[in-house]
């Protein structure tokens, strides 16, 4: 029987790996970052010097595996480990490009879909309860100011370009940001992560998952 799925969507830096670790943490779920599946192939992609157009090309070719480990996943692009430069500028940079390209979505996709065969999941991305497992009944969407957003991701010394980010994950053909139909939304402006896990346990309870 496939697992459970609780899907978590929203802009960057509105607490979605956070609080889904924390949620995770808290049911024995399985942790999943959607937005790792993509930076890994970034990654990768800034790493052999290609770019959106020629990403169809040349994901084709590309070995993405998937290990269990304490923090959740963690993933293994052509043999090495690319937890240590998912967060790198580069990184950051290339990614939303690279993921506005149909086949990288199609390739992750898929990916994403397989680990429901054998876990009990909590996942958070941009599209999951919208296109990769819409059929789950438990959907969040989180969002924040995007002053708010920004000073979370200051505070926390990262190079990033999270309007940028925003507005090409919320304009783009395939897949673009939105919130999923029958998504419970949550505005986390002014609430600390703990509220906010706090918020998503109590619905999840009050739907009857536990
Ligand atoms: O943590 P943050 O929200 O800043 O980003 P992330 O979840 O690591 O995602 C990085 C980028 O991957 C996003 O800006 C999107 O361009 C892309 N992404 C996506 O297109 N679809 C997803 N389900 C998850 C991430
Ligand atoms: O995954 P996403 O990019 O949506 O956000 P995150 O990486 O979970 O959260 C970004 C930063 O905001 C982290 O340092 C969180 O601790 C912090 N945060 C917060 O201050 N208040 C919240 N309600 C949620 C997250």
């Amino acid at each position: 029987m496939p697992g459970r799925v609780i899907a978590i969507d929203g802009p960057a830096a509105s607490g979605k790996s956070s609080v889904s670790r924390g949620v995770a943490e808290r049911l024995g779920f399985l942790f999943v970052s959607s937005g790792h599946f993509y930076r890994a192939f970034a990654w990768g992609a800034a790493r052999d010097g290609i770019s959106p157009e020629q990403a169809p090309f040349w994901i084709t070719g590309r070995k993405l595996e998937v290990r269990r480990d304490a923090s959740g996943v963690s993933l293994l692009l052509d043999g090495e480990n690319a937890t240590p430069h998912l967060s790198e500028a580069t990184t950051a940079s290339m990614v939303s490009p690279l993921a506005a390209v149909p086949s990288v979505r199609d390739a992750v996709n898929a990916r994403l879909r397989a680990l429901t065969a054998e876990h009990d999941l909590v996942m958070e991305g941009r599209d999951i309860g919208s296109v990769v497992l819409p059929d789950t009944p438990w959907k969040f969407y989180l969002d924040a100011s995007p002053e708010e957003r920004a000073r979370r991701r200051a505070k926390e010394g990262a190079v990033d370009s999270v309007a940028e980010r925003d507005r090409l994950d919320s304009t783009r053909a395939t897949a673009p940001l939105t919130i999923p139909e029958g998504a419970i939304v949550i505005d986390t402006t002014h609430l600390d992560l703990e509220g906010v896990i706090e918020a998503v346990l109590g619905r999840l309870n009050a739907e009857g998952l536990r």
